[in-house]
């Protein structure tokens, strides 16, 4: 069993929005659902990447699951001007899931990090997707994060979130796993992508973009991660610190991948 380290209060709902539309650019260019009718998106939070695929997909019809019912009741607040299309919201548990229909796509993103049985849920997946039906994975590799200079307060933050992730049943490196886990689960085809920044004072403005969004993520599991006693007040100032000094840095740099995966059902 795993809990979810990002927690569920408006403001983590925000940055789910936020945070899709700033990696957009990054994680789309890779993805084709363009003979796609009918998708099925796994851990659809707030629908924040819901919405970035009814635009980018004018025919799909969307099925919607997410195990935490504030997170659909605000993705159908979300995607609330798409009236006009069809979009199913479940509340289930990807690890369980048992829908009336099969679908001839998959979506998941940010998802399988957070579970201790990432291939229960891609198991039921593949129980979910016709014969001949595609499946893409966007997932955190967190151990290629690497800046430079080496600030203490930001590494020291990094180190507890990842340890509470790994605490919480989780995996930062699961895209790491990618391929071998839509192997394991009967899917072909498989092809992996990485996609990511490496950010330096070349480009400042998007240096500091991502600095300031790298502290709302970082800052979203702060709660929890107090209440274990894995950081303190002051380490969470520290580590916001640093990212703000690291914009100004001469020779800043920020780099980090992410891993996709394609596959596909047999048919
Ligand atoms: C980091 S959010 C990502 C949401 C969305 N994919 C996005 O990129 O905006 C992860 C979501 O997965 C959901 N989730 C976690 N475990 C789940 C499970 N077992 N079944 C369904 N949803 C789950 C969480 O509740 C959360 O809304």
């Amino acid at each position: 069993m795993s809990n979810y380290i990002h927690g569920y209060l408006s403001d983590e709902q925000e940055r789910l929005l936020n945070q899709a539309g700033t990696l957009a650019s990054l994680i789309y260019p890779w993805i084709d659902f363009s003979t796609s009718k009918k998708l099925l998106e796994i851990g659809s939070g707030v629908g924040a990447q819901s919405k970035l695929l009814l635009e980018l997909y004018p025919e799909i019809e969307l099925t919607c699951v997410e195990i935490e019912a504030s997170q659909l009741e605000k993705a159908q607040v979300n995607l609330a001007s798409y009236s006009d299309r069809k979009i199913d919201f479940v509340q289930q548990d990807a690890q369980q899931l048992k829908l009336e229909k099969t679908f001839d796509s998959i979506f998941i993103c940010w998802v399988l990090e957070h579970l201790s049985e990432p291939l229960d849920v891609l198991g039921r997946a593949f129980a979910h997707l016709d014969p001949g039906g595609i499946i893409y994975l966007t997932e955190v590799f967190n151990s290629s994060f690497h800046i430079f200079p080496k600030l203490g307060g930001l590494t020291d933050y990094y180190s507890a979130f990842n340890a509470y992730q790994l605490q919480n049943g989780g995996n930062p490196d699961i895209g790491l796993q990618l391929g071998n886990l839509l192997d394991q689960s009967g899917f072909i085809e498989i092809k992996l992508n990485h996609g990511g920044f490496h950010l330096d004072q070349s480009q400042p403005e998007s240096l500091a973009a991502m600095c300031d969004y790298w502290k709302s993520l970082m800052k979203s599991a702060a709660e929890g991660m107090r209440s274990c006693g894995l950081i303190s007040e002051r380490e969470v100032i520290q580590m916001e610190k640093d990212l703000d000094q690291l914009k100004t840095e001469k020779n800043a740099v920020f780099f980090y991948q992410f891993v996709q995966a394609k596959a596909t059902r047999p048919l």
